[in-house]
């Protein structure tokens, strides 16, 4: 029989009385349920959360996220304890891009062209960041992918939708790893459309991981921060948010008096709220801070190599 846990009744504060005793931070991203957010030291986007990780001064990291970005905080801290509050936490882009198969990927293009060079979505795992020149978020990837000189080949990974946008946005062809986000790709067009008719004066703001006739329909397309900037500092009253549903409670506190709608999926579903970042809870938040566990370890050897282009990354963001 598995003993039951005892959560205290007060865990906002328990939460905070851990983060004392042990020297944690707790790092959440924009898609963690609003209660994480609500108890986390620092909220952001994939680049913002890697940058706060490579500043933090914490001997604990609690990654309220997902298991790339607690791997990416580990590979930037390697002496410091990074825990993530699910383990299962995972990502459909990370895992479908396995490290063997994009190893044969790359060896396939680099036989015909050897100088071709490697830039990887921040959605992939420390393994097939180690065999990736330039590690890129939402934010940077168009000035990381401008920045490379234009007779080079770009293999792009794991993003399709990312990799066409960008493609679209810079004019410049690449070749894409066919990988999508299982978010991303569920909002509906159709219901879309009906929805703007419905409201009229709404503005489409949506995220690059969108199909494309999804971004085609967008006024506005960025990451997460940059479509929280835009909504909260737009003159505009009414949203349509094509992205992951838990950036909505920013977008509401920062902005109280604005409506913002999410986007709607195909299916009767709340199949725009992440399932893996919906792994973690409260309860688990204060669980990890609380046991130490799960922890995120790799080898040193991974740690190093996988450095290399997330550090590129960060002195070109
Ligand atoms: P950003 O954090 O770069 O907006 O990416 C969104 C995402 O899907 C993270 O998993
Ligand atoms: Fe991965 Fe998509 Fe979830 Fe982000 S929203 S963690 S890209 S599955």
């Amino acid at each position: 029989m598995v003993a039951a846990v005892a959560i205290p009744l007060d865990i906002e504060d328990a939460i905070d009385r851990l983060k004392r005793e042990r020297n944690a931070v707790v790092l959440a991203h924009y898609y963690q349920e609003s209660e994480i957010q609500d108890v986390a030291d620092f909220i952001g986007d994939s680049l913002q959360l890697a940058q706060a990780a490579a500043k933090t001064t914490a001997d604990v990291i609690c990654f309220a996220g997902v298991h790339f970005m607690a791997e990416t905080a580990k590979i930037l801290n390697p002496t410091r304890t990074v825990v993530l509050p699910d383990l299962e936490a995972g990502c459909s882009l990370a895992s479908g891009c396995p490290a063997d198969r994009f190893a044969a990927w790359i060896a396939k293009h680099r036989a015909v062209d050897p100088g071709a060079v490697v830039i990887s979505y921040i959605n992939c795992t420390a393994e097939v960041k180690a065999l990736s020149d330039y590690i890129v978020t939402s934010s940077n990837a168009e000035a990381i992918v401008r920045s490379v000189p234009a007779d080079k080949t770009v293999l792009f990974a794991p993003d399709k939708n990312l990799g066409r946008y960008l493609e679209k946005k810079i004019g410049r062809k690449m070749v894409h790893w066919q990988g999508s986000c299982v978010v991303h790709e569920t909002f509906s067009l159709r219901k879309l459309v009906a929805l703007k008719e419905r409201h009229p004066k709404a503005i489409v703001i949506a995220h690059p991981e969108c199909e494309e006739p999804i971004l085609a329909m967008a006024q506005y397309i960025g990451s997460t921060t940059a479509l929280l900037k835009y909504a909260v500092a737009s003159p505009e009253r009414e949203f349509i948010v094509a992205t992951e549903s838990g950036i909505l409670h920013q977008m509401q506190k920062q902005a109280p008096d604005k409506t913002f709608i999410a986007a709607p999926p195909e299916a009767n579903c709340a199949c725009n709220e992440c399932p893996f970042m919906r792994k973690n809870t409260l309860e688990k938040v204060y669980l990890s801070l609380r046991d130490l566990t799960p922890r995120i370890d790799m080898p040193a050897d991974l740690i190093a190599r996988a450095r290399i282009p997330i550090d590129r990354m960060l002195a070109l963001s």
